[in-house]
């Protein structure tokens, strides 16, 4: 399958037509930005290792039954998808207390929640990406109240799913965001990405971190960290 026209450039990824209108094709970059592009830089390795432990993840949870854009990897760093309209919002699961929680709320990083926390941003960089909540969606008429019936049990599970995975890699699933759309007959479908730049590790036994806070907060070991948690999650 070859990349037609580019549709789309992202922060961190590129999307392709190709000759079919069903299927896209995403590019992943090594670029890398927080705080809303203010902070740049580039991750040496990290669209492989984005690419590659994105398409081992949502192949488990398509099996477990939750449907994703997943087709098939085309090399490194490209992957073939289906082609989704996207819900403009990121929908984020808590698993543990940190960052914008902790900030926004004024308490420590590292409080386990008794039951997972789901909250949603609005897809906006020029509006910081602000909390919304399942009204809200509905009065700008983003989803039906039935689609987000669909996408907070799909996100639950993907939780579920994910939590068990990583735990048996050594690894906390803390938070993550992920992002869904829906295909012409209406059918929601995960879509985007699950890579360290969108989710919370922290190390089983050390509580190190494990995902993009080492470059969001200058850590150090970036490009290692992202080249073990792929190690990681491929089992090696
Ligand atoms: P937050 O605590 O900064 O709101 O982040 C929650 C989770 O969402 C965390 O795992 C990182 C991920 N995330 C993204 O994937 N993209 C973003 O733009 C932001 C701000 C967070
Ligand atoms: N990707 C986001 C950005 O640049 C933020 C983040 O992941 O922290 O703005």
């Amino acid at each position: 399958m070859e990349k037609g026209r580019q549709l789309y450039e992202g922060k961190a990824k590129k999307v392709y037509a190709t000759d079919d209108p069903a299927l896209y094709i995403v590019s992943y970059k090594d670029d890398a930005t927080a705080f809303n592009g203010e902070k740049k830089g580039t991750i040496v390795g990290k669209g492989v290792v984005n690419n590659t432990m994105s398409n081992i993840i949502f192949a488990l949870i398509g099996e477990a039954g939750v449907p994703t854009h997943f087709v098939r990897q085309l090399s490194d760093s490209d992957t073939l998808v289906k082609a989704v309209t996207i819900f403009p919002l990121e929908v984020i699961i808590r698993n543990v207390s940190a960052g914008s929680f902790s900030k926004r709320y004024g308490v420590a990083e590292g409080i386990p929640f008794a039951k997972p926390t789901l909250e949603y941003s609005l897809k906006n960089d020029d509006l910081g990406d602000p909390l919304i909540n399942d009204d809200h969606v509905m009065a700008l008429g983003l989803a039906s109240e039935d689609e987000l019936a669909t996408v907070r049990k799909y996100a639950h599970r993907v939780n579920e799913i994910m939590s068990r995975f990583f735990l048996d890699k050594g690894l906390r699933l803390i938070d993550f965001k992920i992002e869904f759309g829906r295909l012409p007959d209406g059918t929601i479908i995960l879509a985007d990405e699950v890579s360290p730049d969108t989710c919370r590790l922290w190390d089983i036994k050390t509580n190190e971190k494990m995902d993009k806070d080492r470059f969001r907060r200058d850590l150090g070991k970036v490009e290692e960290t992202y080249q073990e948690v792929l190690a990681r999650v491929k089992g090696e």
